[in-house]
């Protein structure tokens, strides 16, 4: 029995194989690896795609987070509302930075509960970002989002790592905000065969600030007017991504949203609550999250491997809990419960554009033939 993976790059790599080693070859052949124009073609492709004026490449999704908050005026001390349930990086880009996350609560979905962030945001005036998460590919309330941005004037900065290719009423996750972070990590929609990531904002002086951070705050050729990073897209990444993976984007996240319909249609087990969209068509599915109890959580996942299917779990552990957190300043609103009790039940089906009808099916007939203890 062929095991059903989370991801199948194998199968990715014998679609994209010849693509990619062509991309490859134009870029050695170039004789130009770092911040060429693979790397601006990329840019441009991606800065279309998601219709917004300027993408800058960088080195990950952590990178695009962190210069992103710098570029938007971030300093020690600021306090940056958030979501405890995301993947480290959220936060870790707010407090490498010197910034003091204040964690609200989610909602039943796991997506940052807007209503707690608007209560938030009234009771702490001084609170002057807001960094949200579309997390899972599910693309939160932008007019509610815009309306807080408008209402609070806060400075608000998306994480779109999960969302490419998501869009709310036809606009895409990321047009709220002033910038958008988003990750080329392997396991991404647009995932890249290393690491990557990229800032996209309409912005054009915030893109140039961006372009400058990411290379040691440089202006030009050893002109540097602020301290910067290393986080530069290679030219290799952005070959391949602009040649074999962005141009299948759309293709493939309509394959994952056929996937996440028969997994919608044909999972019915009164054990397993789908945590769906509220707003249906929004999501790109990157993630498939179902919920059980939490003291049923290991004996449906040892179930789902018995049949050969692999789960994930996103995320196990609020980032408030994590032992990493400990000693670093932060804020939190409210006990989390919401945010705590997915943490401790939720489990992830396989989604990914490889995926067969028969695979697909066999998920859905695993699911439905668990038996509660
Ligand atoms: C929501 C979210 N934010 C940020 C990141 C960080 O991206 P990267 O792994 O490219 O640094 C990820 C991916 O791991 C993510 O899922």
């Amino acid at each position: 029995m062929q095991p059903v993976l989370l991801n199948d790059f194998k199968r990715q790599w014998s679609e994209i194989g010849a693509e990619v080693r062509g991309a490859v070859d134009a870029v050695g052949a170039s004789g130009w690896y770092v911040l060429g124009t693979q790397v601006e073609g990329f840019e441009r492709d991606l800065a279309q795609f998601w219709g917004l004026k300027h993408a800058i490449g960088v080195a990950s999704g952590l990178d695009a987070l962190e210069i992103g908050l710098r570029a938007l005026g971030l300093r020690c001390g600021d306090r940056v509302l958030t979501t405890p349930l995301s993947a480290f990086a959220t936060t870790m880009a707010i407090v490498r930075l010197g910034g003091v996350p204040v964690f609200c609560d989610t909602d039943a979905n796991g997506l940052l509960d807007l209503t707690a962030a608007e209560a938030v945001l009234e009771a702490e005036p001084g609170i002057r970002f807001l960094l949200p998460v579309h997390l899972f590919g599910q693309c939160l309330d932008l007019d509610r989002l815009a309306a807080l941005r408008n209402r609070f004037g806060v400075t608000i900065l998306e994480d779109c790592a999960q969302s490419i290719g998501a869009a709310w009423d036809g606009r895409a996750t990321g047009t709220v905000g002033r910038l958008a972070a988003t990750s080329f990590y392997p396991t991404k929609n647009l995932g890249a065969l290393g690491d990557g990531g990229a800032v996209l904002t309409g912005d054009a002086e915030l893109a140039t600030q961006v372009r400058r951070l990411r290379d040691y705050g440089q202006s030009a050729k050893y002109r540097h007017d602020e301290i910067g990073w290393n986080s530069r897209l290679d030219e290799l990444q952005a070959a391949i991504l602009a040649a074999a993976l962005l141009p299948r984007l759309r293709e493939w996240t309509l394959r994952r949203q056929q996937v996440a319909a028969a997994y919608t249609a044909g999972i019915r087990h009164p054990g397993v609550h789908l945590l769906r969209p509220a707003a249906p068509g929004t999501s790109c599915e990157h993630l498939f999250p179902v919920r059980v109890a939490a003291a049923q959580r290991e004996h449906f996942e040892a179930h789902l491997k018995s049949r050969g299917i692999a789960t994930g779990r996103h995320y196990p552990i609020l980032i408030p809990d994590q032992q990493a957190m400990a000693g670093v300043a932060y804020a939190r609103h409210g006990d989390l419960g919401v945010a705590r009790a997915l943490a401790g039940g939720e489990v992830s089906l396989p989604i990914h554009p490889q995926l067969t009808a028969e695979e697909v099916e066999r998920v859905v007939t695993a699911v439905n033939e668990w038996t509660v203890r």
